[in-house]
């Protein structure tokens, strides 16, 4: 056992690498847990083992020695997470704000018992029941578990499809006519402190349903920003709890803003924090777990993250165009190393900061047109 306080890390992925990239500055053990035994931490963590996320006894056995446990992904063991709570152990996010969290429905409860602003919806067990709900049609579907990077999400324009949905039990939500899409990054310390860093305007693949591009900070009036980050830290403080808050938002045409989701943990709209601002959303986190002071989220210059996901099948991911992207002006690239690319598997991602939107729209061009995550030798077509 190290000396060293350790983090016990839930999560082995690109979040949980660019959180050690950063710890590795700091003298702190992180101890990582993942079922991929190739997973993006894997070659970097102080400590890495195998184990399924929800096993409740592999997360204890990870864990109990542990000071603080994290997470980088939310479909994790809250029985676990309790018991550790119980223990006397720092436990971020709390497991209350996780279990109501993994959950969409009991989410989207949270926000109309908190008077969050949030899109019309109801819960509805069954396929065959969402007849019932044509009201809220057209909408978006959402699992209420286990979905991610827009995956157990789809549109449901009208009655007729829904014979081409997936099983529930979902949330159905009525679409929102959206101007943009913001997301604002809170977090809050054990006082109840709040930072928030500048609202982010995200740029979504229409076919993934996950963002392509995002850009910091968004192109919206002051007044907008503002209370963008005022409802972001009214979430956060509903949930009463230390952590690392991700607010996504729609800002609708007619100029409101209303929650979508909450992610209790770093998130890639906060990636572009690394270069561009003083304090990153990982460095933040660390500071939290071990009770620092929390840092300056201030945003030093312009700044544009583009996600590299894989396309044209599966195999050994092959960057092409790497040299032309290093050849434009303060360009970031951060490949995760997974082992197999697959079309619509986030690979990594460029950060670039400017001076001007002008000079980030050159920038965001260039980056997509020349950048692309293929595999080696395709194996399948998917
Ligand atoms: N009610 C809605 N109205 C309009 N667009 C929506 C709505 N719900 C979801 N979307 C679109 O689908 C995307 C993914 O939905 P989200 O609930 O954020 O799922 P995920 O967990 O995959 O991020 C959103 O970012 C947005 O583009
Ligand atoms: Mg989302």
């Amino acid at each position: 056992m190290s000396t060293l306080p350790t983090i016990a890390l839930l999560g082995g992925g690109q979040l949980g690498r660019m959180f050690i990239e950063n710890a590795l500055r700091y003298p702190v053990h992180v101890a990582v847990i993942d079922p991929d035994p190739e997973a993006p931490c894997s070659p970097i963590a102080s400590e890495f083992r195998t184990g399924d996320l929800l096993d409740e006894h592999a997360i204890m056995e990870h864990a109990r020695n542990a000071d603080v446990i994290g997470i980088e992904i939310e479909h994790v063991s809250v029985p676990a997470m309790q018991q550790l709570k119980a223990m006397g152990k720092r436990v971020i996010p709390d497991p209350d704000v996780l279990r109501i969290i993994q959950d969409k429905g009991h989410q989207k409860r949270f926000y109309q018992d908190h008077g969050i602003p949030t899109s019309p919806f109801a819960l509805v067990d069954s396929r065959d029941q969402l007849h019932a709900h044509v009201d809220l049609l057209p909408g978006f579907l959402k699992s209420r578990r286990g979905g991610y990077d827009g995956k157990g999400v789809m549109a449901l324009r009208t009655e007729a499809e829904i014979a081409e949905a997936f099983e529930g039990p979902f949330v159905l939500e009525k679409q929102v006519e959206v101007d943009m899409e913001l997301a604002v990054i809170v977090v809050r310390d054990d006082h109840g402190n709040q930072v928030t860093y500048d609202p982010v305007e995200m740029v979504f693949d229409p076919g993934l349903n996950l963002v392509d591009h995002l850009r910091a900070p968004a192109r919206i009036p002051e007044h907008v920003a503002l209370e963008a980050r005022d409802l972001a830290m009214r979430v956060a403080d509903a949930f009463d709890a230390p952590g690392v808050y991700a607010v996504e938002l729609f800002l609708t045409r007619t100029g409101e803003l209303l929650v979508n989701e909450t992610a209790p943990r770093a998130h890639n709209s906060g990636h572009h924090t690394i270069e561009a601002c003083a304090s990153s959303q990982f460095d933040q986190l660390l500071r939290l777990y071990l009770g620092w002071p929390l840092g300056d989220t201030a945003l030093r210059s312009h700044a544009a993250m583009i996600n590299l996901v894989g396309e044209g099948g599966r195999g050994t991911p092959v960057i092409e165009g790497a040299e032309k992207v290093l050849a434009i002006t303060a360009t970031y690239p951060h490949l995760y190393g997974k082992k197999e690319t697959r079309n619509g598997r986030k690979m990594g991602h460029v950060t670039v900061v400017a001076s001007t939107h002008d000079a980030l729209d050159r920038a965001i061009a260039s980056v997509k047109a020349h950048c692309r995550v293929v595999p080696a030798r395709p194996i399948t077509t998917t």
